[in-house]
């Protein structure tokens, strides 16, 4: 079983036996587990053991091979990693060839050390793993005097004989949207604005079912993208330059196919481990910051284009809100780090998926927008001392075909609808910042009947004081947050995978408060920070697997100033309580 609380006893070992020398600490992200047991594994293999210390741009380049003798259905990769020493949080990107599977970011080191181990079910990607592959593993770090932490990565793969309730079925080819480079040596990975993403592929003729998984993450001026303003506004407080980023906060990532857009995603807005506050995602992570999310797009609909046997262009395009463009939709900062995979089923029975044209009903993304900059006027010098603005975006589209293969002719739909809300209120040369977003979603997809919901409440408060040039004191923030990831329906790959049957519903909540303070030179803890991060999470859903399969878990912890107080886990759902508006606006406690 799962169930021991592997941090907490720890931390107690610790206290027993390591009065002096100070124990490496475990840094967890609250997640479902893979299986129930990890146990009655048919084989496993190491892939690679790699310490990152200068690895900017220099990738762990191996061979993957399957392995021998050894019969298995289920795949899990295990990455562990432990790192010692000053370190800034840093993104790392597995793939296998010029396909990306595993895009993960790493926590912020300490002195005395920290580890953690993350399970991923690959079980999806099994027709690449039972061949060889070189394997890529982009984790770009920098190794000074200064920041002296390496991250050492293993990566294992835990095979199982598993007996699955319906058929298991994993797609039977996998094509990249990607930059193709993995005969160079180094990672796909695609940077807009800058990179063309577009990528020709020629799909086997008789396809019964095809999605798109998209892979976006903002970094640089993009990292806290949902905190940006509109491009117009970055100058409001001239006398904080280079402050506020801009290009609004709206995102939307748009899969094309022969250039016509064939779906969206409007990202989860995670929170790197450095994020905000770096003092409070230790011991405990940001919501999805080892496994990052992919948004999954059913484009079955397009089957009968692109099953004449011809190359079709798949593009990843990312845009943001443009109060000055046309359709107020413009481009992004630097940058968004994208790939996309295109999993396709076949239909064996088949020569050729043909059917009717596609028809496409687009609405245009719906703006509203109202920006208001305050003015003060002291003496005889008039500046800005606050700004406040909301921008609400929401659109819906529905693309569809009649699809003939072996089992007949059907409709294909695959419909979206969603909606965004970014209020956001600076004062203080913007140093204080609060921000309140709700994004929104639900979609319908051609083989289930089951419709996907999902939400993203993020309430964001932050309060930066930053030090003089002289640096004789220390810079410091405070940061509140309030957030969930609530998500009802159906996953398109592990549902189309026969790994996971019907719908699964996942409720999860970070709400923290926390002070840290830094020193210009050497951005690391000092012993004044406090942080509070309590963290609920709950999951129901079918799994496909005969025996191990989780059915229910819930996990309920808390961290405060860096150590976990708390930690409950258990194979039934919880109650998630509802993220709330933020205690304080602009400083002020409500009362
Ligand atoms: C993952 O790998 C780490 C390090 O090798 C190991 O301690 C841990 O037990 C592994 N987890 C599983 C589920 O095998
Ligand atoms: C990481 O690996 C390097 C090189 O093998 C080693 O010197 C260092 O002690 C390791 N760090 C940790 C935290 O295990
Ligand atoms: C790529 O890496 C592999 C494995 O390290 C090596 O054998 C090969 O020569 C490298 N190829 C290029 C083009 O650098
Ligand atoms: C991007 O690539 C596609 C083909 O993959 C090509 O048709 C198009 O002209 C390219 N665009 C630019 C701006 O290079
Ligand atoms: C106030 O903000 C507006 C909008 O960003 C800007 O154009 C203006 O220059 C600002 N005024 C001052 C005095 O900084
Ligand atoms: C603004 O007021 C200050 C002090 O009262 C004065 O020194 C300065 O010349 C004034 N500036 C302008 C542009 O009027
Ligand atoms: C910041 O760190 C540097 C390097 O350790 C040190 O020289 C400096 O005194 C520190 N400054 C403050 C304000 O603590
Ligand atoms: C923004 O914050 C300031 C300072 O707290 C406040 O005076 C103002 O009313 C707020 N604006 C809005 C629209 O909430
Ligand atoms: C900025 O935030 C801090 C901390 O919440 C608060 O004490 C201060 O009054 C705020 N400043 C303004 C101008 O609202």
């Amino acid at each position: 079983m799962y169930l021991s609380s592997a941090s907490f006893a720890l931390c107690t070992l610790a206290g027993l036996f390591l009065s002096t020398v100070e124990a490496a600490s475990e840094v967890v992200q609250a997640q479902m587990p893979a299986r129930t047991s990890y146990e009655g594994t048919s084989c496993k293999q190491t892939i690679f053991q790699h310490s990152f210390a200068s690895s900017y741009g220099v990738p762990y380049v191996g061979i993957y091979s399957p392995p021998k003798d050894c019969s298995f259905t289920t795949t899990i990769f295990n990455i562990s990693v432990k790192s010692r020493g000053r370190q800034y949080d840093r993104l790392a990107l597995l793939f296998l060839g010029d396909i990306e599977v595993w895009r993960t970011s790493t926590a912020m080191p300490s002195q005395e050390g920290i580890f953690w181990s993350y399970q991923k079910d690959m079980t999806a990607f099994d027709t690449l793993l039972r061949t060889d592959q070189k394997v890529i593993f982009d984790l770009s770090n920098v190794f000074t005097d200064l920041y002296t932490g390496a991250f050492n990565v293993t990566l294992e793969a835990l095979y199982y004989n598993d007996k699955y309730i319906s058929e298991l079925t994993p797609p039977d080819k996998i094509f990249p949207i990607s930059a193709l480079a993995s005969s160079k040596n180094i990672s796909s990975v695609m940077s807009l604005p800058d990179d063309n993403a577009t990528v020709s592929i020629q799909l086997p003729r008789n396809v019964k079912h095809a999605i798109v998984s998209l892979q976006a993450s903002g970094n640089g001026a993009e990292e806290f993208w949902y905190t940006n303003v509109p491009t117009e506004y970055v100058n409001t407080f001239p006398e904080n330059p280079g402050w506020l980023f801009g290009y609004s906060p709206f995102r939307e990532v748009q899969l094309l196919i022969d250039g016509k857009l064939a779906g969206v995603s409007w990202p989860f807005p995670l929170l790197f481990t450095g994020g905000v506050d770096p003092g409070l995602w230790r011991p405990i992570v940001g919501i999805d910051a080892y496994d990052m999310p992919t948004f999954d797009i059913d484009v079955t609909p397009w089957l009968p284009l692109l099953c004449d046997g011809k190359p079709h262009v798949f593009g990843i395009k990312v845009v943001a809100f443009d109060s000055t463009a046309k359709g107020n939709v413009g481009t992004i900062g630097q940058n968004w780090w994208v790939t996309g995979t295109v999993f396709v089923w076949l239909d064996t029975h088949g020569k050729q998926t043909t059917g009717s044209g596609v028809a496409s009903h687009i609405s245009d993304p719906v703006f509203g927008y109202h920006p208001q900059a305050t003015t003060t006027t002291i003496g005889n010098t008039t500046s800005n001392s606050s700004f406040y603005f909301d921008l609400t975006a929401r659109r819906s589209l529905s693309i569809s075909s009649t699809i003939h293969t072996s089992s007949g002719s059907k409709v294909a739909t695959w419909s979206q609808s969603l909606a965004f809300t970014n209020i956001q209120n600076m004062t203080d040369l913007a140093f204080n910042q609060s921000l309140s977003m709700l994004t929104t979603g639900s979609h319908t997809d051609s083989f289930s009947s089951i419709r996907t919901s999902y939400s993203y409440p993020l309430n964001l408060y932050s309060s930066y004081v930053i030090a003089p040039a002289s640096k004789i004191t220390l810079s410091s923030v405070l940061a509140l947050i309030d957030r969930s990831l609530i998500t009802k329906g159906i996953n398109l790959l592990s549902y189309l995978s026969g790994i996971k049957l019907g719908s699964e519903s996942l409720s999860t909540r970070q709400n923290a408060e926390s002070k840290y303070y830094w020193n210009e030179t050497i951005v690391e803890g000092t012993a004044d920070d406090t942080g509070l991060l309590e963290q609920w999470f709950s999951y129901a859903g079918k799994s496909g697997l005969r025996s191990n399969g989780v059915r229910k878990f819930s996990r309920h912890l808390k961290e405060v100033d860096d150590e976990i107080v708390f930690d409950d886990e258990a194979w039934k759902t919880m109650n998630v309580p509802a993220t709330q508006p933020l205690p304080y606006v602009e400083g002020e406690p409500v009362v």
